[in-house]
């Protein structure tokens, strides 16, 4: 395969786009590159992806060095229409049609046994193969000019939190991209809720941008067993690892129904402490306005939580924090994504807060 994309650091093309109608040319020069080996960072409706021919073996070992990500973490191929599937996957059941008709494009990904013909570090090994349609008239026009299903992690070094805006990917990645295309930040923000599908009953591998309450309307025995392990232990599927999605400061995560008494131990940690940053909803960000710290604010509710977690996690490591403090949310819909994002970057653990004596107020 011709490999005409040679690049020294600083040579990476930054183009912007525009989300729904992306010009012909930017989609042509991203997609020769993905044709001849090269590396594209492109927007999904989730998150940035760093994206490489899913054919191609070499081209999909750049991803893996690139992110400095283990090679026994399998990649997603992301396609841009049903007939790809028949290419990638074998005998996809009924289920996954329905799976497919239901919720693609969108921000579901499916592990289905894998063809014989893909690469096996695609997949590190593994007989499975991840996929997902995006939603995303960039990522859709990419993946149909290269013509080929594209692998792609999320476009951010191993273990950092996802990137949502192309900032995040040049502040990661940029000496590592031929081409980023640049379509601002991304509407939902955490990454693609993953199902698999060769479980029996079907597992829930990862909660994501598709809420499991819909998935289970389709799926109603559809298991979901959240398990944060340490560095050492064996994941039982890959991409459960503990350390995930995490800031560089320690993260606090607080759990409890009393407000008033999540709020006294929140102050309490940060008593005396002048490094320590808040990653907090609008609601529970005002009753800290007397203090001198840094706050994220994630606004109302899920959906506006979604799209700020990880900047606001990067936000704070910018600004030089040692401590986050933040609180668990309602885990129904996008809050169950929100939740385990969170708890993963607490490294599993919740500090649970009792109501103060007498209730609430
Ligand atoms: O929203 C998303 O899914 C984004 C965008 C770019 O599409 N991608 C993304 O990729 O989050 P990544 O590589 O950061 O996470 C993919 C997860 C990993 O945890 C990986 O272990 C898991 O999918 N995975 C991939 N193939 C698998 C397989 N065959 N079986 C089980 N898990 C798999
Ligand atoms: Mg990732």
């Amino acid at each position: 395969m011709a490999r005409d994309i040679t690049r020294n650091a600083g040579e990476m093309q930054h183009i912007r786009v525009s989300p729904a109608q992306p010009a012909a040319a930017a989609i042509d020069i991203a997609a020769r590159a993905i044709k001849s080996g090269g590396l594209v960072a492109f927007p999904t409706e989730t998150v940035y992806g760093l994206g490489a021919n899913a054919w191609d073996a070499d081209a999909v070992h750049k991803i893996f060095r690139a992110k400095a990500r283990p090679a026994t973490d399998p990649l997603i191929a992301h396609i841009c229409s049903a007939d790809q599937l028949d290419d990638i996957a074998r005998d996809a059941p009924d289920l996954a049609r329905e799976l497919c008709r239901r919720f693609w494009p969108g921000a579901l990904t499916l592990v289905l046994p894998k063809s014989a013909q893909l690469p096996a570090n695609l997949t590190a090994g593994l007989d499975t193969l991840a996929v997902r349609m995006p939603d995303h008239a960039v990522a859709a026009a990419l993946i149909e000019a290269a013509g080929v299903p594209i692998a792609a992690p999320s476009a951010n070094r191993f273990s950092r939190p996802s990137p949502t805006t192309a900032q995040h990917v040049l502040d990661d990645l940029a000496d590592e991209v031929d081409v980023l295309l640049d379509a601002g930040p991304t509407a939902i923000g955490l990454e693609s809720t993953i199902v698999s599908l060769v479980d029996d009953p079907p597992q829930l591998l990862r909660p994501g941008g598709v809420p499991l309450e819909a998935l289970r309307q389709v799926i109603p025995d559809l298991r979901f067993e959240p398990r944060f392990l340490s560095d050492g232990e064996a994941a039982p599927a890959p991409g459960t690892l503990l350390k995930h999605y995490s800031p560089r400061a320690k993260l606090l995560l607080f759990q409890g129904s009393d407000d008033a008494a999540i709020y006294a131990a929140m102050r309490a940690e940060i008593e005396g402490n002048r490094r320590v940053g808040l990653m907090l909803g609008d609601a529970d960000a005002a009753a800290f306005a007397d203090l001198d710290v840094k706050v994220e604010r994630l606004g109302r509710n899920a959906e506006q939580a979604a799209p700020r977690l990880f900047a606001a996690m990067r936000a704070l490591d910018g600004a030089g924090v040692g401590l986050i403090l933040a609180r668990a949310p309602d885990k129904q819909g996008l809050g169950l994504a929100l939740w385990d994002r969170l708890l993963r970057a607490a490294e599993g653990s919740l500090i649970e807060v009792q109501p103060a004596r007498g209730g609430s107020r």
